[in-house]
């Protein structure tokens, strides 16, 4: 019998009373800017390593990569370009020696067994930082290209595929041997060693937005991504899901994605925030629309959705100075009661050394962890 890994206790910020913050790393051209006016990131691996060794180096708490199959075209050709999720963050493991490092697999596209060794190998290289970003896939187009869509397990029924999916992981970094009989998966006496060496499991995190997809998040995962249309939005679904969880014995993490545009002064940020609007790509749109599921009658339309695109930002984000920016962020997280940000930025190289410098300070000590308490007492 070969003797087991020795264990590493999981802790972030957040465990003791902090906040995480972390980066979304660009593994696609284009980064989340919808324009040719943006900072070029070209979404490969050498930009990549770059953003995750700053982030590590400066102290952040985690970065992510997500999983892209098909870009959204347009004269840039928004997202064509991208690395994989689980090679990149594999090898990031290795270049990083303090950030936690989450890799994306979609349910639908890599058995469950597979996935269970796979990140518990980026678990031991990463000496406990591993942890897993679970999509149930709703862009059609990116399966159907590879003959993986499964037209038969509709919206809701993914989510019920990724329970079975998720509950055999578990099960297979914490048991010798898993027999399993779901409607989706089943397993005859499958083993998986080693097991991995973070405790009590690798960090597990979803973007379950609709009501089934929150259910599932708040009832199998450590952590959620949130968004809103506006911050009362995003304080209520922070609210429910946090409600949700407790409904069900659990406590959950939530988080929401946030770009920053960071100037020297506030206006000069927000000149930079109009000249990346100036060159919105509104090709690109019109894939990523397509790419959330609207229908072609809906592509070339103006509605709310189009109205707010146009300023260029697939996600939410702030503008300012340093200063500002600290007390958006402070006020945001506060106000929604979130447990951290993931960053966005235009420029990644250059925007991750000036957050850490100047906003992340003054996060950290808005919100400090109990285990800084201590030590500063
Ligand atoms: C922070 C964040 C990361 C995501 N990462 C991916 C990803 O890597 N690949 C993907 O296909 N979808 C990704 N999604 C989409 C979500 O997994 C999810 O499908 C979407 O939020 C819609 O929610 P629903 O599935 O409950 O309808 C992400 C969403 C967010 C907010």
């Amino acid at each position: 019998m070969v003797n087991p890994l020795n264990k590493v206790k999981r802790v972030l910020p957040s465990d003791t009373g902090g906040k995480d913050l972390g980066i979304f790393l660009p593994i696609a051209n284009g980064g989340w800017i919808l324009s040719d006016k943006a900072p070029e990131i070209d979404g490969s691996y050498a930009y990549n390593k770059k953003a995750a060794m700053l982030a590590d180096q400066h102290g952040l708490d985690f970065i992510m990569a997500m999983a892209k199959w098909r870009g959204f075209g347009g004269p840039r050709e928004h997202w064509q370009h991208s690395v994989d999720s689980q090679i990149l963050i594999a090898a990031l493991a290795e270049a990083t020696e303090n950030v936690q490092v989450w890799a994306t697999v979609h349910t639908l596209l890599q058995n469950p067994a597979v996935t269970a060794k796979m990140i518990s190998t980026i678990d031991q290289i990463s000496n406990g930082r591993a942890g897993l970003n679970v999509v149930t896939g709703s862009y059609k187009g990116e399966f159907e290209q590879m003959g993986a869509w499964r037209a038969d397990v509709n919206h809701d029924q993914r989510y019920d595929l990724a329970t079975e999916w998720v509950d055999i992981i578990k099960r297979l970094w914490s048991e010798p041997s898993v027999t399993y009989d779901g409607k989706y998966f089943q397993m005859d006496d499958c083993q998986s060693d080693h097991k991995p060496v973070a405790d009590p499991h690798p960090f597990l995190v979803c973007a379950g937005t609709s009501k089934k997809g929150m259910q599932f998040t708040v009832e199998q995962m450590d952590a959620i991504f949130l968004s809103g249309g506006d911050e009362n939005e995003l304080k209520e679904n922070s609210n429910m899901a946090k409600q949700m969880a407790r409904d069900a014995g659990r406590t959950i993490k939530t988080y929401t994605m946030l770009n920053l545009v960071i100037g020297d002064t506030d206006e000069e940020a927000q000149k930079t925030a109009e000249y990346y609007a100036s060159g919105f790509d509104e090709e690109a749109l019109h894939g990523m629309m397509r790419a959330y599921g609207f229908l072609d009658s809906e592509i070339g339309k103006e509605n709310d959705f189009t109205r707010k695109a146009r300023s260029s930002f697939m996600s939410a984000h702030r503008v300012g100075s340093p200063d500002s920016l600290a007390d958006q962020c402070i006020s945001l997280i506060d106000n929604c009661d979130l447990d951290g940000l993931m960053l966005i930025f235009p420029d990644y190289h250059a925007g991750i050394p000036v957050f850490a410098d100047k906003i992340m300070p003054k996060i950290k000590s808005a919100f400090p962890s109990k285990s800084v308490v201590a030590e500063n007492a």
